[in-house]
């Protein structure tokens, strides 16, 4: 039997401040898309911030729906709207950030499972990996160098061969 570690290696900034001037732009950009999500049932706005490799900036917020499970996470949103609208190309950095009804939050989010599954299979049809930066509207910013780090052991075409 061999024990094998997969690390997670997660840079951690005290805020938005700390950040290089491209991230803290597209961090930005997602805090203020929180205020187009449509969330009357969570109340729980999630903004997300995508850089594609030719420099365009593309936002995506959940969207949910009376019958529950219709609902859509702001990144697969965001996913969606890249993959139709700027097919093939990749994603750089993807920025997600979220507020509750009162309109603030202060720990990061980090994405559901499904959304991981969703991002991954995004990372290797653009043979791209896709930077997350992770926070709340204020306080510690998390940067994880690519999203297939969040999904270890994960499956994929690769699977089905
Ligand atoms: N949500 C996202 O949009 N992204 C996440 O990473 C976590 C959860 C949404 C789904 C639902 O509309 C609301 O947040 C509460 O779960």
């Amino acid at each position: 039997m061999v024990k094998k570690i997969i690390p997670l290696a997660v840079e951690i900034y005290n805020s938005a401040e700390e950040l290089n001037r491209s991230d803290a732009a597209l961090l930005a950009k997602a805090r203020a898309v929180t205020t187009q999500a449509y969330a009357p049932y969570s109340n729980f706005n999630v903004g997300a911030a995508a850089l594609l490799t030719d420099g365009t900036i593309v936002t995506g917020t959940n969207q949910e729906n009376a019958s529950y499970p219709v609902g859509i996470c702001a990144e697969r949103v965001l996913l969606s709207a890249v993959a139709s609208q700027f097919t093939g190309m990749g994603i750089t950095t993807m920025a997600i950030t979220y507020h509750n009804i009162n309109g603030d939050s202060s720990t990061p989010i980090s994405p559901c499972g499904i959304c991981r599954q969703s991002l991954t299979e995004y990372e290797e049809r653009t043979h791209q990996s896709i930077r997350l930066i992770l926070s709340g509207m204020q306080g510690e910013v998390y940067i994880v160098e690519k999203a297939q780090q969040l999904l270890p052991l994960s499956f994929s075409a690769i699977n089905m061969q």
